[in-house]
């Protein structure tokens, strides 16, 4: 019997018709791949407990890993991101969900408590939450060999995991998913990149001819870069790795320091993974421009000191759907998109679906990988093996009808000879 919690169950057939767009957008995680897993089922009697977006990408995910075998379980890796809709929708369909739009922290904890509940085999995380609850509160899971392996879908996950190895901590074989080609080189710069624009969609602003500060240059902050120059703002990127700092200097965006660049940014969007990117002082909060649009797209509300500001703001004003004016003590006005939060799912619905095709095929042949190899994984971070990521490559260029070319034999010899110099 289907296990759920959510907002409301009457919103199902809204639920199904985002779920339908979807799944036209998505052929190789909702057709090459499901049907494959309908006639071998690879995922058979496996529990699968995701921490994820509960969106309609995220949907079509649970039905292809049902599909396969799986019983799904589905919690929301974000308090604000959850479409309650598609939650419904997938309830209706025997996926169990424990999520809905605007949780509060405690039913956010006790949605992710839900789910271990089910002594899920394999965890499908997005920010380590999932994953590093198991550790804590039942690591029976882990040592009784309940959990065969982990798998995780964001770079600020994946940093929390790695400083989990580095200190003894990780006790299980945990794929970083977002380290792969086909995820972090598309849905990090792509998804992100375009998502700039659904961000600010809540303040209906015009980028062109704004002073635009992305701060970082990474995966998603590049991605941005590029769109918010694309869209006619000047871009100022602030970085602290030297190297990333010379490619965007190189690409032609101007890098400043972030204080310096403070006082005449129009719009500033953070995606670093960092906390405190705006520094959380009284004379940086009032350096600010009158009017300043706060938008944070990295994975926790912290890279935008969003507590000091709601503590320094002496008045705050809701004036659109998740969208505040904070007035300052001296009377500016800052707008912060989605309390911090990752604005461009909150504000609009996240990355594209074709994005997300490739991201979640990763993830769906993980999940298989993953039961085909249990006896041989330790616990450890272990890369995503390169020629599943080649593979979701393959199938994607397949599926929009794109050939490239082979190496022949005489070029293969070539490229792995020692001896052919000058
Ligand atoms: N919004 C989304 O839909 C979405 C999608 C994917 C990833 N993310 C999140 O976005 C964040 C960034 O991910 P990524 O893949 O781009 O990571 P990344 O490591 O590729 O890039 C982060 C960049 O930020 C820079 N940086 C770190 N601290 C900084 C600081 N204080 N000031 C300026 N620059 C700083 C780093 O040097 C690096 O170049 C993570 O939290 C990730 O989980 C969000």
């Amino acid at each position: 019997m289907v296990k759920f919690k959510i907002a409301k169950e009457d919103l199902f057939k809204k639920g199904k018709e985002a779920l339908y767009f979807a799944e036209n957008k998505m052929p190789v995680t909702g057709k090459v791949i499901r049907e494959r897993f309908k006639k071998e089922k690879p995922l058979e009697s496996i529990i699968i407990a995701g921490c994820l977006h509960v969106t309609k990408e995220t949907g079509i995910l649970a039905r292809t890993l049902k599909a396969g075998g799986a019983k799904v379980i589905l919690c929301g890796s974000n308090p604000l991101s959850t479409q309650d809709d598609v939650a419904a929708a997938l309830v209706k369909e025997g996926i169990n969900v424990f999520a809905w739009y605007g949780s509060n922290n405690d039913e956010f904890y006790w949605c992710i408590r839900e789910c271990l509940k089910f002594k899920p085999n394999i965890l499908i995380d997005d920010g380590a939450d999932l994953i590093y609850t198991a550790h804590k509160e039942f690591p029976e899971l882990i040592t009784n060999g309940t959990i065969i392996g982990c798998q995780e879908e964001t770079t600020t996950g994946v940093k929390r995991f790695e400083a989990m190895e580095k200190t003894g901590h990780l006790k299980v074989p945990l794929f970083p998913v977002n380290d792969a080609r086909c995820k972090n080189q598309f849905d990090n710069e792509l998804g992100t990149g375009q998502g700039i624009v659904s961000a600010i969609y809540g303040m209906h602003v015009l980028f062109a001819g704004k002073t635009v500060i992305i701060a970082g240059y990474g995966h998603c902050s590049s991605g941005m870069a590029l769109k918010a120059r694309g869209l006619g703002a000047i871009v100022i990127v602030t970085e602290i790795d030297p190297i990333k700092a010379l490619q965007a200097r190189f690409a032609g965006f101007q890098v400043v320091p972030i204080a310096k660049a403070l006082p005449n940014a129009d719009i500033i969007l953070t995606a670093t993974g960092c906390k405190d990117v705006i520094q959380p002082t009284k004379e940086i909060f009032e350096s600010l421009k009158d009017g300043v649009i706060l938008g944070n797209l990295g994975h926790f509300n912290v890279e935008i000191p969003t507590e000091e500001l709601y503590k320094f703001a002496k008045k705050i004003n809701p004036i659109r759907s998740n969208v505040e004016e904070l007035v300052f003590p001296s009377g500016k006005r800052v707008y912060l998109l989605a309390e911090g939060r990752l604005a461009n799912l909150i504000l609009s619905e996240g990355h594209p679906s074709e994005v997300m095709d490739m991201s979640f095929s990763l993830q769906c042949l993980m999940s298989e990988y993953i039961v085909k190899n249990k006896d041989f994984l330790s616990p450890s971070m272990i890369k995503v093996p390169e020629e599943i990521d080649n593979e979701v490559g393959r199938l994607k260029l397949d599926s929009m009808g794109i050939e490239i070319d082979k190496l022949t034999e005489d070029q293969i010899k070539y490229i792995n000879d020692p001896g052919s110099g000058t």
